[in-house]
C-alpha cells in the first residue's frame, strides 16, 4: 500500500454498455503508447460493467463500481455487493459520492458501512467527501470533511487501503474549479486527519469540474495525487489530457 496517482473517469448514468466497451477499446488503444505509473479508473454504469470488464481483457485499467450495498447478499432487492462485482474484475468502488449524499440519502453512516462493505469484500473504496458552497461560506468546510472522513475511518480498520476523493460540492457538474491553493489546503488537511502512517500511504484525488485546462496545475500540486473526473471522462478525447497532466 502506498500514495499512488489515480485518475477516475465516473461516469455516472452514461454511456450504455456497447458505448462503455468502445471507450475502454479507445482508451486502451490511446494508452498503449503511453505507458505511465499512474493508475486509470473506468466506473461504469453497473449494466456496462461485464461489458468493459470484457474489453480490459488484462489491460492496465482497473474497473470499479459506482456503489455498493453494505450487505454481502440476502433479500436486498436492487443492491449489487462486492463479491457481485468482484465477479467481473472490479478493483475499486466509490462510496459517499456527493450525488448520493444529496439525492438518496445516504448519510455518514451508511456511507462508512458501505466503505467497510467495501474493504471486508476486497475492494478499495474511493471515498468521496466535500462541504457545500453554504457550508465552505459559513466556514465550516474542513469541519465537514473531517467528520465525513472520520466516520469511515472509524469503521475501517488500520491498514485497510483506501483511496478519498475531496470533492466540493459546488464544483461537481458545475465548470467551477476549486483554486489550486483552496484544493491544496484541504488535501493536506484530509492527510492531517488521515493521520501520519495512513496519511502517507492515502492518495488524496480531487474532484470537481476537472477537465484539460484545469487538471495541469491541480495535478502539478504535490498534496494532490490524482482526479476524479464526471463530465470530461465521458469521451476518450477529453479524458486522455488528463491521464497525460497526472504523469508528473
Ligand atoms: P464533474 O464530476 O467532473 O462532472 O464535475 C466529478 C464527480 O462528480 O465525480
Amino acid at each position: 500500500m502506498s500514495r499512488k496517482t489515480v485518475i477516475v473517469a465516473n461516469f455516472k448514468l452514461n454511456l450504455l454498455a456497447e458505448e462503455a466497451k468502445n471507450y475502454t477499446l479507445e482508451l486502451i488503444e490511446a494508452l498503449r503508447s503511453e505507458p505511465s505509473e499512474t493508475t486509470v479508473v473506468i466506473a461504469p454504469v453497473y449494466t456496462a460493467i461485464p461489458a468493459v470488464s470484457g474489453a480490459l481483457d488484462g489491460a492496465h485499467i482497473a474497473l470499479a463500481a459506482q456503489d455498493i450495498a453494505a450487505q454481502v447478499s440476502g433479500a436486498f432487492t436492487g443492491e449489487v455487493s462486492a463479491p457481485f462485482l468482484l465477479e467481473f474484475g472490479c478493483r475499486y468502488v466509490i462510496v459517499g459520492h456527493s450525488e448520493r449524499r444529496r439525492l438518496f440519502g445516504e448519510n455518514d453512516e451508511i456511507v462508512a458501512k458501505k466503505a467497510r462493505a467495501a474493504v471486508d469484500g476486497g475492494l478499495i473504496p474511493i471515498v468521496c467527501v466535500g462541504e457545500t458552497l453554504e457550508e465552505r461560506e459559513r466556514g465550516e468546510a474542513e469541519s465537514v470533511v473531517e467528520t465525513q472522513l472520520r466516520a469511515v475511518l472509524d469503521h475501517c480498520p488500520e491498514g485497510s487501503e483506501i483511496v478519498t476523493a475531496y470533492e466540493p460540492v459546488w464544483a461537481i457538474g458545475t465548470g467551477k474549479t476549486a483554486s489550486v491553493e483552496d484544493a491544496e489546503k484541504m488535501h493536506r488537511f484530509i492527510r492531517t486527519v488521515l493521520g501520519s502512517e495512513r496519511g502517507d500511504n492515502t492518495s488524496i484525488l480531487y474532484g470537481g469540474s476537472v477537465n484539460a485546462d484545469t487538471a495541469p496545475a491541480l495535478l502539478s500540486s504535490a498534496d494532490i495525487d490524482g482526479a476524479l473526473v464526471g463530465g470530461a471522462s465521458l469521451k476518450v478525447a477529453s479524458f486522455l489530457p488528463i491521464i497525460r497532466a497526472a504523469a508528473k
